[in-house]
């Protein structure tokens, strides 16, 4: 079988999984399951970003020993991807041995691409990066993700040079070598390459101790993104093991705040290690509450257990694959979970609950299963071009077509005049369910189970209780 990799961001443990982590992971199962379904096996890693001074600060904060802290909410990370029914395959925190000892290998093997320099300028705390002064004008000195002014910051520190590779990833860029989805994005980062500075990778230990020692200097300790982003390569065991069985990556699923990141330091990272750049990088959008950006000094945070806790996973999955765009923002309200919640149950809870009744009145048995595609390549381009939505919106449009066809068909009716029609119509209607729920599979992987077992069962039985139940 084809190997194949998919990664995702790894976040930060100094708070609890949110919204906009789990469209991450989301979308990641969605394309792992796809293209397990094309026959490739896909590996897919998560992990958790464990070191820096935010981090350290927390775990003092609270009293508890920082290593302690980081188990314990990386742990909470685990638990809420399984939450998800994602299925990762390999899980990195960046405070294992083997991916400190990796890191500190990669470093060495950049070498020729650090140098050691002092510098000053305007840092965001929250981004825990430097910034350009173009962006310092144009955001009027306040980071717009974080609301914080920056700060002006100087130090000794070791960065990686990205004006030795710039041109050569903006050729990979335009080539589409490397491929950013969605293009208006790719626009926008190659822009800001133009004048991206060179990059602070490592803080002076005094001001932050929790961090991978750069090797051969004590004095400094590695900072944010060697450390973060070589996580793709270690987890599989760069350098020791040969890795180009899943390295490049098929796609590196990342939102759009880290896309700067991922585009420019990371493919300097890679070209400088001799390694091939991954295929994609998709950036997804924000999720907003209420039209807002998420955050704790609004109180607008909704915790993903209260939602899933309101009508179960698949209702979430629904509503974060089919109703938030893969590439553009996305907002969350009740009101519009309580309406995409009513869809669900009136287009497939009812569809499955009224086919399974009339065949079971009818007498319709077990049915030989259908097999091939039927979207002839529809679907495919939309799922190979992460417009995921708009995928599922076609799959949705079959279900709709199917409960259309039994309101205008009314087998219930053909039952009295001619039970033989009846049998087919169902017959034909539950076949064509069956073929989409192959497709409802990629995204609604537990009720699209449950489906199957209803209507691939001996004897068809309606589900003892409905499968989205009315409030
Ligand atoms: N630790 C870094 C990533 C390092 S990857 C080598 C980081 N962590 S994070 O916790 O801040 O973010 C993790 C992921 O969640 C990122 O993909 C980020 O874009 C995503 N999101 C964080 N907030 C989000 C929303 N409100 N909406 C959608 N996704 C957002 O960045």
């Amino acid at each position: 079988m084809k190997e194949s990799y998919i990664t995702t961001a790894i976040p930060y443990v100094n708070g609890n999984p949110h919204l906009g982590h789990a469209m991450d992971y989301l979308l990641a199962d969605t394309l792992r399951r796809y293209m397990m379904s094309r026959g490739v096996n896909v590996r897919l890693q998560a992990g958790t970003d464990e070191h820096g001074s935010k981090i350290f600060k927390k775990a003092a904060e609270q009293g508890v020993e920082v290593q302690a802290y980081v188990d314990q909410n990386s742990q909470k990370f685990q638990d809420f991807i399984k939450s998800l029914g994602v299925e990762y395959t390999d899980f990195v925190r960046t405070t294992d041995a083997d991916h400190m000892r990796r890191c500190q290998a990669i470093w060495k093997k950049l070498s020729d691409h650090i140098y050691k320099g002092s510098y000053e300028g305007w840092y965001c705390e929250g981004c825990e990066c430097f910034i350009t002064d173009k962006e310092y004008g144009e955001n009027d000195g306040v980071c717009p993700d974080h609301k914080k002014p920056y700060v002006k910051l100087s130090e000794e520190n070791y960065y990686l040079r990205i004006s030795d590779f710039k041109d050569r990833i903006r050729e990979a860029l335009e080539s589409d070598e490397l491929k950013i989805t969605p293009t208006f994005r790719k626009k926008e980062f190659l822009n800001l390459l133009k004048d991206m500075p060179d990059v602070s990778v490592s803080r002076p230990k005094e001001q932050v101790e929790w961090g991978i020692p750069v090797p051969g200097d004590d004095s400094q300790v590695m900072y944010v993104w060697i450390d973060a982003l070589s996580n793709y390569i270690t987890i599989l065991g760069y350098p020791e093991k040969d890795i180009s069985e899943f390295w490049p990556a098929h796609t590196q699923i990342v939102g759009k705040d880290i896309l700067r990141f991922h585009a420019g330091i990371w493919p300097t990272m890679l070209l400088g290690l001799g390694l091939p750049l991954p295929n994609n990088i998709l950036a997804h959008g924000f999720i907003t509450v209420n039209g807002e950006k998420m955050s704790k000094s609004i109180g607008n945070v909704i915790a993903p257990e209260e939602i899933i806790e309101k009508h179960g996973l698949t209702p979430f999955r629904y509503y974060f694959l089919r109703h938030a765009s893969t590439t553009d923002d996305a907002d969350f309200t009740w009101d519009k979970y309580e309406a995409s919640y009513n869809e669900l149950a009136n287009d497939l809870g009812n569809l499955v609950q009224r086919l399974a009744t009339l065949c079971k009145k009818n007498g319709i048995d077990r049915l030989k299963l259908p097999t091939g595609d039927y979207h002839e390549g529809e679907f495919d381009e939309k799922m190979q071009n992460y417009e995921f939505n708009t995928a599922f919106d076609l799959i949705w449009s079959d279900i709709q077509g199917l409960n259309k066809r039994i309101d205008e068909e009314k087998p219930w009716a053909l039952a009295k005049e001619d039970p033989a029609k009846a049998k087919a119509c169902l017959s034909s209607l539950v076949r064509d369910l069956l073929v989409a729920n192959k497709y409802l599979a990629l995204f609604l992987p537990d009720t699209s189970k449950q489906i199957s077992e209803v209507f691939e069962a001996e004897s068809i039985e309606p589900p003892k209780s409905p499968l989205f139940p009315k409030n």
